[in-house]
């Protein structure tokens, strides 16, 4: 007997049934269980001989799920139904027993806490991954001189180092915010909330929280069963880390381009065209800028799942996983795929020498100079504006003007300008703290490693 007179419509079943991606919390499903039964045991609620019986069915359905060969059934809705399922038909009255203290309200909310745990540490370990290839480059190319846009525009010169290292500066912010996204969900447990309000036994909440690592069991049985905030600060930090990624994979696709020519990308890591026998293409990074807004929204879409969801579980809640899912992949692909680009790509000294050698890189050093000389900032700009413009349009070089159109110019200006020209001593008067001289890239990169400590 059961509620229901007639069975589910095949559409909304297949609606509603979540097993084709929830199968995936399977081991978390599992651990969750098997703390649950032994509290049950310890607390009196279930016999021993139920608990050894529970435990036994587990490691079986454990090697099935292993090996892929858990039969699964038409009828299981989730992955939770599944393994129930399965148990009690291993070792009957037991396995019927488990679910007592529990509904699927706790138990996956629970679940899910636990995977995002762990999807956080994985995050982690890619992202240091990505931090140590991008140092090993910088430090290989601590004194290779290159311009720095703005508007994507030469704006002035900086070497390599410096600019591949603001990357590992945006990767350790991402770091402290999925290790946040683990920490949050891992703090309080929802296992023990029951359908919503708390259950009619007497169990030991603190002692599962123990055993499966969360921080505390949560305080209020309604939050725990409504709360899916972890995933969203997941999903955030996984958002905004793809954010970043896609900046890195745009520049590799300019540098990658023969108007920039600053890089080869090794082989491996790019892909040729069906038509045209002469191209090697960047569509790995192409990629990467791409997967970011797929990931933004995930975010986006469990904001909307959540918002103005009342209090408490609802089955909007299922939708939580598809797109966190998702974007674990997704953002674990690309910080691989990253990594591996970023260590197997070739610099072309030359190529970003003679593009970082443009005089007019030097517009504002000669500004700065002349306000070391006593002359107003403002008059500066102007002065240096002017001399900008005479070589533009008489198609030179700063350098190429003589004594006399320099004082034509402004008479605090004279053959001293050509010393500023010099690119590297361009770089090397960026000598303020975080700036782009040698001395400061150096420190800057032992600050890097230490990260990494
Ligand atoms: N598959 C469901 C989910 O992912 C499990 C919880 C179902 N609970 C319920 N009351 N129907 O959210």
């Amino acid at each position: 007997m059961s509620r229901f007179a007639e069975p589910q419509d095949p559409v909304f079943r297949a609606m509603n049934t979540s097993l084709g991606f929830d199968r995936r919390l399977w081991r978390q499903d599992l651990r969750g269980s098997r703390a649950h039964a032994r509290m049950l045991s310890a607390r009196g609620i279930i016999g021993e001989a139920d608990l050894e019986a529970i435990l036994r069915g587990f490691a079986q359905i454990e090697g099935e799920l292993e090996r892929g060969a858990f039969p699964f059934e038409p009828n299981d809705e989730d992955i939770h139904m599944a393994v129930e399922r399965r148990l009690t038909e291993l070792v009957g009255d037991p396995g019927a027993r488990l679910h007592t203290a529990r509904s699927r309200n706790d138990q996956v909310a629970t679940d899910v806490a636990l995977w995002v745990g762990e999807a956080a540490e994985r995050a982690v370990t890619a992202i240091e991954a990505l931090m140590t290839a991008l140092i090993e480059v910088a430090e290989a190319h601590r004194d290779w001189p290159m311009p720095a846009y703005t508007h994507l525009q030469r704006a002035q010169p900086v070497y390599l180092a410096h600019h591949l290292l603001a990357y590992v500066w945006m990767l350790e912010r991402d770091r402290a915010r999925f290790r946040f996204a683990g920490e949050q969900a891992l703090r309080r447990m929802p296992l023990g909330a029951g359908a919503l309000a708390g259950v009619n036994f007497a169990t030991d909440r603190t002692m599962t929280a123990a055993e499966l690592g969360f921080g505390a069991p949560a305080p209020n049985s309604i939050d725990a069963v409504s709360n899916r905030d972890f995933v969203l600060d997941y999903l955030n930090a996984a958002a905004t880390c793809a954010t970043h990624l896609s900046r890195l994979g745009q520049e590799i696709v300019q540098w990658a381009s023969e108007e920039f020519g600053f890089l080869t990308l090794p082989d491996a890591w790019s892909s040729g065209s069906s038509l045209m026998p002469q191209k090697k293409n960047p569509d790995c990074a192409e990629l990467l800028r791409a997967k970011a807004p797929r990931i933004v929204g995930h975010l986006q879409a469990l904001h909307g799942v959540i918002h103005a969801l009342p209090l408490t579980y609802n089955k909007d809640l299922q939708e939580d996983k598809e797109h966190l899912f998702d974007a674990a992949d997704t953002i674990e692909q690309a910080l691989a795929a990253a990594t591996g680009m970023i260590a197997g790509a070739t610099f072309r000294r030359d190529r970003m020498a003679a593009a970082a050698a443009d005089e007019l890189l030097a517009a504002t050093d000669l500004a700065d100079e002349l306000v070391k000389r006593g002359v107003p900032f403002r008059q500066c700009h102007a002065i240096v504006g002017g001399l900008v413009r005479e070589a533009v349009d008489s198609g030179r070089t700063l350098s190429e003007l003589s004594d006399d159109e320099l004082r034509a110019q402004s008479e605090h200006l004279g053959p001293w300008i050509r010393e500023v020209l010099e690119p590297l001593s361009l770089l090397e008067r960026k000598q303020s703290q975080g700036g782009t001289a040698s001395a400061q890239v150096a420190e800057q990169l032992d600050l890097a490693r230490g990260l990494l400590a």
